[in-house]
């Protein structure tokens, strides 16, 4: 059933208080689920329809009294009601380890974790699971203490002890009333790096970290990412932390990255463990922004909430703009927070931006759903993220936490909209043009898909002014009707010669500044900048000031211009990107051979070159645009050609550039003690692409040395990035080394699960040669290390292969959409959230040329008429096929 934001009622109930008891056993767990329940006066009396999934009800009593009731699917209802207010006590019991949709309450690894955001709750007792019904939870824990000697649920321990055969209990208060989704507990034989902190208001707080006993030496990152956030938050935004005790548990079995449940976040243990030896710098900054992720969302979320699931974006666009500001503000440099800037934006470009122009296409606030769990995307995260970011662009950075301060005053404590949000900012910036705008402002919540902005410059060497025309379109699936956005342009001018010049327009009083803020929120607007002695460059959109598809007419002399002078990094970046890209565009249109010019290698190696440039940035500039990328801009995608295309400049890039990789491999070689700090990380990546280079140059020379070195950096790394580096550069050009190499690297972490999924995603991911790599993945589905309800594991082979493999995926043959389709069907009768997941990769089958257009939607078909898909899996293969 289609659920909509328009059929939005309160509920005729709440519930005040929850005392919860559970006797833990895998196979039957009981719960006691106490309520005091009160009656909603402001609507109309009527049943108290309790949710509830996969549950065995034993008995209801409501006031001490038996009631009658009735059950409906997904729901127990009960007609009979004392009058006002009541007490009601539920008993049911649920199995933990026959839940293998890692939703509600589950066993992995011989331990008991919950994931309840966002209807997992239901599948543990009978609640009113939305999130508008908020409680004050009472938790007690039973269970066996040898095999679970570690009991935790959210708030503060208030009582522990032995009972009788064997088994322990523990008793948890929680003093903030919360939405059920935020509910959890974990009972399992785990250990805690500990630390106290106390906070600028002088406050002390106990933070742990909870691990397997084996992982207690890879928890020292997590816990440094922890203290740091509990800091930022205070000092950027006045948010302490309101909890004696913090908890972050790690699980190895885990649908998503993580969860804010109230002090008891539990995470994947991909964003908790990490040793030099294990996890990659990827990996340490992952984890750096997950733990803040969940950290900030105790203020943005957890103490305001979210009414409904419609306004998902309230608390995730508002925190992902948070852990990317908190990761920005932990580099010293100016460059190394755009390097986070280009990242952050390669991203939302490489899966937002086909998100929003395909099937499933939905605004940040989305209008309906069938699956919630289905929404948990790009858009309400990233977008919204990024809507957020232009709310502070147009209010400034003070005036945002401003903002951010009214918001607490007047919603902390409850359940609201993405409208009271947007309202506080603006509120506390009155006379800004946010708050001139925000009627308009708030249409990037409501209209979907990717504007387009249009910028045509013209300089008037008489008057000395340049006159800039901006004007905008909805993406395609903003739906009829769509008004304009209102997008803020951040702009400079730059001269042939480098020189920045002045950003003053007409009737201003002069400044000295050379960049400023346009707002366009007009179909169509005119900016005429004065003084301008010369005919500019324009360097439009810095810092990506709003998600858009920018479209400016320049061409490579300019962009050349940008990418050696622009002072703002993203645009030097993007200008690289661009040339490359049109390069690429014209060589898969057919319009110009696969070679390079020497214009565009020489650029490619001043900047490789460039003693003033950091090697993280480099890296990023010299990494041709992604083959999705590539495909984002075409309406028929033939993706072998693609890749054929993107490979042969990688090569040629490869061969033009020898002795600069060379010079680059010698010179920024790490030595020392492994710190995953920027400018580390930054040497490490730029090596890295370089001896991947190295490799493709010999290996098409017939030279045996740099693949030789690779291998030998395989086995003698000191750190996780450097061998998966040396690995990748294997994978990438000699199949013959990189088979032992593989063998060395797996019989050296067994039994490390986080590095078998990195063996696995390696290999389902590195460049097809002749239908091997599908071959190879096909065999490692009987891997004894592979299990697909492992959903890491999973991600690392089948998601690997089908999303970040376009040229073994999309094979002229159709197998690889059968193999898809297959696991897809597999996946789905255990894991419907994960299942729906891997079918997202079909999103853009449409855009698909023949014969991959027509094998994909026989793949598409065949999974649809499976007759017991998930509601889930059908809600994503129906509106691939469009039938929504
Ligand atoms: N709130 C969590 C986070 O962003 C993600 C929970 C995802 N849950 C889901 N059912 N999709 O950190
Ligand atoms: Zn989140």
């Amino acid at each position: 059933p289609l659920v909509r934001r328009e059929d939005y009622a309160p509920p005729p109930f709440w519930i005040r208080t929850v005392e919860l008891t559970f006797d833990l056993d895998p196979a039957k767990t009981m719960v006691i689920n106490r309520m005091t329940v009160e009656r909603n006066r402001a609507v109309p009396a009527g049943p108290l329809r309790l949710h509830g999934e996969e549950l065995n009800l034993t008995r209801v009593l409501a006031d001490g009294q038996s009631v009658s009731f009735r059950h409906e699917p997904g729901f127990l209802v009960i007609d009979n009601l004392p009058e006002g207010d009541f007490t009601l006590e539920i008993r049911n019991t649920c199995c933990p380890e026959k839940n293998t949709q890692l939703s509600g309450l589950y066993t992995s690894g011989g331990g008991f974790f919950t994931q309840c955001e966002a209807e997992g709750f239901r599948r543990i007792t009978y609640f009113l699971d939305r999130p508008d019904v908020m409680a004050v939870y009472t938790v007690t824990l039973r269970a066996s203490q040898a095999q679970y000697p570690v009991l935790l649920s959210n708030g503060n321990l208030v009582e522990q002890g032995e009972l009788e055969g064997g088994r322990h209990f523990a008793k948890w208060h929680d003093p903030f009333p919360k939405p059920s989704y935020l509910f959890a507990l974990v009972a399992a034989d785990l250990v805690a790096r500990e630390q106290h902190i106390r906070t600028r208001s002088g406050s002390e707080h106990l933070l742990q970290v909870w691990v397997r006993r084996g992982d207690l030496d890879k928890t020292e990152h997590a816990m440094n990412s922890l203290v740091a956030s509990v800091v930022w938050d205070e000092a950027r935004f006045k948010l302490p932390l309101d909890l004696e005790r913090f908890m972050i548990v790690a699980v190895g079995d885990f649908n998503m990255g993580a969860m804010e449940n109230k002090g008891l976040n539990i995470f994947n243990t991909k964003y908790v463990l990490a040793t030099p030896a294990t996890a990659t710098d990827t990996d340490y900054f992952g984890i750096e922004s997950v733990v803040g992720h969940e950290y900030f969302h105790n203020w943005t979320g957890n103490r305001v909430t979210c009414r409904d699931w419609f306004q998902l974006s309230l608390k995730e666009g508002l925190t992902v703009f948070r852990d990317q500001e908190f990761s920005m503000d932990m580099v010293e440099s100016a460059s190394a927070r755009a390097v986070k800037r280009i990242e952050d934006v390669r991203g939302l470009r490489q899966v937002q931006f086909p998100e929003d122009a395909g099937p499933m296409a939905h605004p940040v606030r989305p209008d309906s759903y069938v699956e919630i769990n289905n929404f948990y995307t790009a858009t309400v995260y990233e977008k919204g993220g990024e809507v957020v970011r232009m709310m502070q662009t147009l209010v400034g950075r003070d005036g945002f936490a401003r903002g951010m301060t009214l918001y607490f005053e007047r919603h902390d404590g409850q359940a609201v909209t993405c409208d009271d949000f947007a309202q506080a900012i603006a509120d506390a910036n009155a006379e800004s043009e946010l708050a001139r705008t925000l009627p308009g402002f708030k249409r990037w919540y409501a209209q979907a898909g990717t504007p387009r902005v249009t910028a045509r410059g013209r300089y008037d060497a008489p008057t000395r002014t340049y006159t800039l025309g901006l004007e905008q379109a909805p993406g395609p699936t903003a739906g009829p009707g769509a008004e304009p956005f209102v997008i803020p342009i951040t702009v400079g001018l730059i001269g042939r010669s480098g020189r920045a010049l002045p950003v003053e327009l007409e009737d201003e009083t002069p400044s000295s500044a050379t960049s400023r803020l346009l707002v366009l929120d007009e179909a169509k607007a005119f900016f005429t900048f004065v003084n301008v002695d010369e005919p500019p460059v324009p360097s439009l959109l810095r810092g990506f000031s709003a998600p858009v598809v920018l479209s400016d007419g320049l061409g490579d002399d300019e962009l050349l211009v940008l990418l050696n002078h622009d002072s703002d990094p993203f645009n030097r970046w993007e200008a690289g990107q661009r040339l490359a890209l049109a390069r690429i565009l014209a060589a898969v249109a057919g319009d110009a051979p696969d070679t390079l010019d020497s214009a565009f290698v020489d650029a490619m190696r001043r900047v490789l070159r460039s003693p003033e440039l950091d090697a993280a940035f480099k890296e990023l500039v010299l990494t041709l645009p992604s083959e999705i990328y590539v495909a984002e801009q075409l309406e028929r995608v033939d993706p072998q050609r693609i890749h054929a295309v993107r490979e042969s400049m990688k090569a040629q890039l490869a061969g033009a550039l020898r002795a600069d990789w060379e010079w680059a491999y010698d010179t920024l070689q790490v030595t020392g003690a492994y710190r995953p700090d920027p400018v580390d990380a930054g040497r490490r990546a730029l090596v890295n692409l370089a001896l991947s280079m190295l490799c493709i140059d010999a290996v098409a020379r017939g030279d045996e040395a740099w693949p030789g070195r690779a291998y030998q950096r395989v086995k003698d790394a000191s750190n996780m990035t450097d061998r998966q580096g040396a690995l990748g550069a294997l994978l990438g050009s000699h199949a013959a080394l990189a088979k032992p190499a593989l063998e060395r690297f797996h019989a050296l972490f067994a039994n490390e699960p986080l590095v078998i999924d990195k063996w696995f995603s390696m290999q389902a991911s590195a460049p097809e040669r002749d239908g091997e790599v599908f071959g190879a993945v096909k065999r490692l589905l009987h891997h004894p290390d592979f299990s697909l309800a492992n959903p890491n594991r999973a991600r690392s082979l089948i998601g690997a292969f089908c999303m970040g493999n376009p040229a073994g995926f999309h094979r002229a043959d159709g197998a690889g959409y059968a193999f898809w389709a297959d696991r897809v069907l597999e996946l789905d009768a255990m894991n419907r959230q994960l299942a729906a997941r891997m079918a997202r990769v079909m999103d853009r089958w449409k855009q698909l040329a023949e014969p991959y257009r027509g094998l994909a939607e026989a793949a598409l078909r065949r999974v649809a008429a499976h007759p017991t898909l998930s509601s889930d899996t059908r809600e994503i293969v129906g509106r691939a096929l469009g039938n929504e």
